[in-house]
């Protein structure tokens, strides 16, 4: 590892989509709790297959050198030991990318880590195919963007670099409003269909239809007291229309409480209700979808 590494920590869908795309551009190392077979393979959306041997490693076992960037590519509530975990082992402060969904972890990170701190929001779409390998589902782009406007170059130039790379990406100054609005897509829909396990386009009918909307009118007026603009088109617009590019999907929340993982409940919803209890906003639908989910099991096979 040197000075223009990018270490990526968290080995998973997005963190290895990353990894095989940067390391044509730049030193990578891709680095978990256990490491993976250095050679990996990625089919791309167009059903294309790659492989590329990757520089792998095991945190436990990281050298002891600052790269140029650590990208956090873990789940949201994973993202806080995986932080600690790295930087115990690197001597610097180098610029921290944060991946995660939600709007948790990226104040806390911005408040506590010494070096730059950036936001990556992606509309990327990847999965894990074992071990392995991994498949590029859907191209998107990526939003880049941290939280004081403080970094505006570097953000520029990692914008860039992921373009190099083939992974569309923009600087951006709105990136909070950016992370809210995904939250506030996420919030609308994930739980939901964690909840009743049903396909993201279900939603569109009875009886999940009024529960969709009541969940937006209590996301927006949480988000109005905490003076989030909202989207150009409006909330409704806005999540009916994820509703129906999505429709055939299963959300990565319904997948976990199927698969008896945790959830990113707590990134997503977590932000609105404590911002709801701050302002004293009345919000009974996203509180029990809370609470319902913090007991979600696996459905009995
Ligand atoms: N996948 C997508 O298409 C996509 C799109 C947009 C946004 N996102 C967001 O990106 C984030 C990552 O999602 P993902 O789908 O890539 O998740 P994922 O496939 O579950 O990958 C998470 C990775 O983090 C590793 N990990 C967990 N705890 C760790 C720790 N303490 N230290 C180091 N590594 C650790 C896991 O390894 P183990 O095997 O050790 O558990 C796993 O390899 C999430 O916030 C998600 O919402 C994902």
């Amino acid at each position: 590892m040197n000075d223009q590494t990018h270490l990526i920590v968290g080995p998973g869908a997005l963190g290895r989509l990353l990894a095989m795309h940067l390391a044509d551009v730049v030193p990578v190392v891709l680095a978990g709790r256990r490491a993976l077979p250095a050679e990996q393979i990625l089919t791309t959306p167009e059903g294309a297959q790659r492989s590329r041997r990757l520089a792998v490693a095991e945190l436990e076992n990281l050298p002891a050198a600052t790269p140029v960037c650590l990208h956090l590519t873990t789940k949201a509530y994973a993202a806080e030991a995986a932080y600690a975990a790295a930087m115990a082992r690197l001597p610097g402060a180098p610029t921290l990318v944060l991946w995660q969904n939600g709007y948790q972890i990226q104040p806390e990170l911005e408040r506590r880590h010494p070096g730059p701190v950036v936001c990556a929001s992606t509309t990327e779409g990847a999965w894990v195919n074992g071990d392995d390998a991994v498949t590029h589902a859907g191209r998107g782009i990526t939003y880049l963007g941290d939280l004081a406007n403080r970094h505006a170059s570097a953000c520029r130039e990692l914008a860039d670099l992921l373009g190099q790379a083939g992974l569309a990406a923009e600087a951006v100054e709105d990136i909070e409003t950016r992370l809210w609005h995904k939250l506030a897509v996420n919030a609308a829909i994930n739980p939901l269909v964690a909840r009743f396990r049903i396909r993201n386009g279900q939603l569109r009918d009875r009886p999940f239809r009024p529960m969709v909307e009541r969940i937006i009118a209590e996301v927006a007026s949480i988000l109005a007291s905490e003076h989030v603009p909202p989207p150009t088109a409006g909330w409704h617009a806005l999540v009916w229309q994820v509703i129906a590019a999505t429709a055939k999907n299963r959300a990565s929340m319904l997948q976990d409480v199927m698969a008896g993982r945790p959830t990113e409940r707590e990134a997503i919803l977590g932000p609105l209700l404590a911002a709801a209890q701050r302002h004293g906003i009345a919000a009974p639908c996203l509180s029990e979808l809370d609470a319902s989910l913090a007991q979600a099991r696996p459905l009995q096979r």
